[in-house]
């Protein structure tokens, strides 16, 4: 049985923060699990319904932008670790709205990092872990993989503010002695993700008949890992690293997006029964991400090596669950892209 601990996970109502939460609250009884969310477009406490009602799991509804309300809430919880999760996350978004990246990525991260510093002592055994992304690194050629060691390139607006953030994680730790473990992961699929990013779009876009939409030509690659194995890395990364460590994580599993996007359409048309029309005929190729990275891959010996930690979903497995998933909860999705998921915290939480 593990120690007691009260851990603040915050973007719990996220895609993979959903996940984490849901493997911390399930796996470790003896933990207070605080889920800390804004609920902006991203969240969605429905896809904590299962488990919203088990007694070690709270949710709290704030923003990691707000120093006052973060402070307050460290000195009324008093927390021993932080799971750092709560983040713009989209790239296109970051493009067209590059402010809210700053905010929340930036300030939230600096706030969160103030709170801990102000609340932690050294000897107690707090964590502070900080999850990040490979687009930091900028973009691959053909050839090469992101490691530990690969300097900062970000040439998004979100992978700056990912960027930036990981650096004040590290000042933070240099020069404060924070306790702190961060990790950089490749593109994370598998039920929950905002039906925005290419998976569920393209999932839901075939679901309603609707054009799929790749950009260029749909050559540029990506390293795709099935959610769960995410979140079983941060678990072990949390538990079991050094302070100070960083990991980069990925799944070993390169795509071409139009690969992507063909390997789906035959499985939506199987899954559908659509016969005689394949959902490719909806392939459309629109015009590229302005800056658009080519290539992420990673290379993750070191969390293979140092922690034990293996991907254990393939990708065709992984594509499967991920396609029957969003098939079983087409009213998530209905909700989602409707904006009616937004009454869910309203019925559940307000006024409590
Ligand atoms: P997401 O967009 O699905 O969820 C983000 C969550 O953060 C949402 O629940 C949202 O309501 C919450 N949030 C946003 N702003 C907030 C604020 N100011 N205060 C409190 N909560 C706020 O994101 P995701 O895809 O689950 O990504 C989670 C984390 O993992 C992010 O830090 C992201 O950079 C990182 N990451 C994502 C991927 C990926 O492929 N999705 C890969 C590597 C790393
Ligand atoms: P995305 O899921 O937005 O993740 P990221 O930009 O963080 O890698 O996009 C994955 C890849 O798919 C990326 O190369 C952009 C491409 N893409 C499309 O071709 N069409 C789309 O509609 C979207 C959302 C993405």
């Amino acid at each position: 049985m593990q120690a007691e601990r009260h851990i603040l996970i915050t973007g719990g109502a996220g895609f993979i923060g959903s996940h984490v939460v849901r493997r911390m609250v399930t796996r470790y009884p003896n933990y207070r699990i605080t889920n800390l969310d804004k609920l902006t477009y991203a969240g969605n406490l429905e896809n904590l319904r299962d488990i919203e009602t088990l007694p070690n799991y709270q949710f709290i509804r704030g923003d990691i932008a707000d120093p006052v309300f973060v402070m307050e809430l460290f000195r009324t919880h008093r927390f021993d670790g932080v799971i750092h999760l709560a983040a713009e996350s989209h790239v296109d978004r970051s493009i067209i709205a590059p402010d809210d990246f700053v905010y929340t990525n930036i300030i939230g991260t600096v706030n969160l990092l103030n709170a801990a510093r102000a609340f932690w002592n050294k000897d107690q055994g707090c964590r502070f872990h900080h999850i990040s992304t490979d687009e930091v690194f900028g973009s691959l050629g053909e050839a090469g993989y992101f490691t530990e060691q690969t300097p900062y390139d970000p040439r998004s607006p979100y992978a700056a503010s990912k960027a930036s953030s990981d650096f004040f994680v590290r000042a933070y730790g240099h020069t404060y002695g924070l306790p702190y473990v961060l990790t950089n992961c490749s593109n994370n699929y598998g039920p929950y993700q905002f039906p925005e990013k290419l998976i569920p779009l393209v999932i839901n876009n075939i679901r309603h008949g609707r054009p799929i939409p790749v950009y260029a030509q749909g050559q540029n690659v990506r390293d795709w890992l099935y959610v769960e194995d995410h979140a079983a890395a941060i678990d072990l990364v949390f538990h079991r690293a050094v302070n100070g460590a960083t990991y980069t994580i990925g799944g070993n599993n390169e795509w071409r997006n139009i690969d992507v996007v063909r390997k789906l359409c035959a499985l939506m048309d199987q899954k559908l029964g659509r016969r005689g029309e394949s959902a490719e005929r909806l392939i459309t190729f629109v015009a590229d991400r302005p800056g658009h990275d080519y290539r992420y891959a990673i290379n993750s010996s070191k969390i293979r090596q140092e922690l034990g930690w293996a991907p254990v979903v393939d990708f065709d497995e992984g594509l499967r669950r991920t396609v029957d998933w969003y098939l079983d909860h087409t009213e998530w999705l209905d909700h989602v892209t409707s904006g009616a998921y937004r009454t869910y915290y309203e019925r559940m939480y307000a006024g409590r």
